[in-house]
């Protein structure tokens, strides 16, 4: 299944780029954006919550979706497709990790550095004034206030319509530029601008490898790789 020549240029490869997204967390039972959502919040869809117009028009109810994603989070643990990433990194010092996710898996598996495009669950600030606020336990049903400017406190995750973080954006995109290999890895590559790290860097020439066991817009760019990424990954690991 994992072509010889790809083994070879993974070998020899220096800067190799990993682009995730909610694929790759999928094996840890963290559902997908596209997927239903289950239980409580079966009936809400992801694009009509995580928006700022939500928050404006009912921060309560935001919040607590936020509190039991939180939850849902927090008990799960990294899969083999997070932990061959971090250990493709180890062996590949000058590799970058980009990720879309909002969970903290790639870190719990030991990457480094991972650079969260969409912010991070565990993350809070202020929605009106922007400052970071500290983490609060995750049964708290109603979001605190901000202690500069008495704003309510969000999730600092990207909602829908909303820019990415910058620094985060142009270190991204600076090395997209540079990468020789990107491997991109259970994203649906539908939700732009975050979709477009792994098209520049094919326009600069790189290889691009799609991990994924369904068609993306990727396809046509990228040498696939169809599976799970818990599958596929610790065999290309093994391999190298
Ligand atoms: P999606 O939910 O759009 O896509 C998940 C992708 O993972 C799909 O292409 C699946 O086929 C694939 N997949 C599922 N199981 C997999 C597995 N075991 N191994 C590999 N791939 C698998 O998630 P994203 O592409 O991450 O934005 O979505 C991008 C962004 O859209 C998210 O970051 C989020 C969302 O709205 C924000 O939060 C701003």
């Amino acid at each position: 299944m994992v072509p010889a020549a790809l083994v070879e240029a993974l070998r020899a490869a220096k800067r190799v780029m990993f682009f995730t997204g909610a694929g790759v967390s999928a094996e840890s039972g963290l559902p997908t954006f596209r997927d239903a959502q289950t239980g409580l919040w079966a009936n809400y869809k992801p694009q009509d919550l995580a928006t700022p117009e939500a928050f404006a028009r009912d921060p309560e109810m935001v919040w607590r979706w936020y509190q039991w994603r939180r939850r849902v989070h927090a008990d799960v643990a990294p899969n083999p497709a997070h932990h061959a990433i971090a250990a493709f990194e180890a062996r590949l010092p000058e590799s970058v990790l980009v990720t879309q996710n909002v969970d903290r898996l790639h870190e719990l598996a030991g990457s480094p550095a991972p650079i969260h495009l969409h912010g991070s669950v565990f993350r809070n600030k202020c929605a009106s004034c922007g400052v970071a606020m500290p983490e609060v336990p995750h049964d708290l049903e109603t979001p605190p206030r901000c202690e500069v400017c008495g704003g309510l406190c969000r999730p600092d995750v990207v909602w829908f319509g909303e820019g990415l973080p910058q620094d985060e954006w142009k270190t991204a995109l600076a090395a997209a530029e540079r990468a020789e290999i990107v491997l991109s890895i259970g994203t649906s590559a539908t939700v732009h601008p975050a979709a477009r790290i792994p098209l520049v860097a094919r326009e600069a020439g790189a290889l691009v490898v799609q991990v994924n066991p369904e068609v993306t817009p990727f396809d046509r760019i990228a040498l696939n790789l169809r599976g799970p990424a818990g599958v596929v990954l610790p065999d290309l690991l093994s391999r190298l």
